[in-house]
């Protein structure tokens, strides 16, 4: 399969960009500080489907998540919901900052694909 080869550089701090992977589309959203402390600093094992960000990132700045809400596959807006991250508008599943379901009746986290950071070079492949 195609690998989708992406310049960090064109995604600026506090952004959002999608893009087509397998047909499928895939949220990258370059963090601030603020939004990466908030976070880490949830209580991770408490939620509905318990995932670190920790374990959910491989730099905090950049989160790489399928756009595929987990309860019936539509496409979550960004920048939207009680939680700051992501709302799919379909059945009013909130996920948060990490993309991990918050509210609503998604069952699982924003799902993360396979992705890879060359910092040299500047680019995500996907
Ligand atoms: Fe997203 Fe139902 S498909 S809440």
């Amino acid at each position: 399969m195609a690998k989708v080869e992406l310049d960090l550089a064109s995604i600026p701090e506090g952004k959002n960009a999608i893009i087509k992977w397998r047909g499928k589309p895939v949220f990258i959203r370059h963090r601030t500080p603020d939004e990466i402390e908030e976070a880490r600093n949830t209580d991770w094992k408490s939620l509905r489907d318990p995932e670190s960000d920790e374990a959910r990132t491989k730099k905090p700045e950049w989160l790489v998540m399928l756009g595929v809400c987990t309860h019936l596959g539509c496409v979550p807006i960004g920048e939207a919901g009680d939680y700051g991250g992501w709302f799919c508008p379909c059945h009013g599943s909130h996920y948060d900052i990490s993309g991990r379901i918050r509210k609503g009746p998604a069952p699982l986290n924003l799902e993360v694909p396979q992705y890879d950071i060359n910092e040299a070079e500047g680019k995500m492949i996907i």
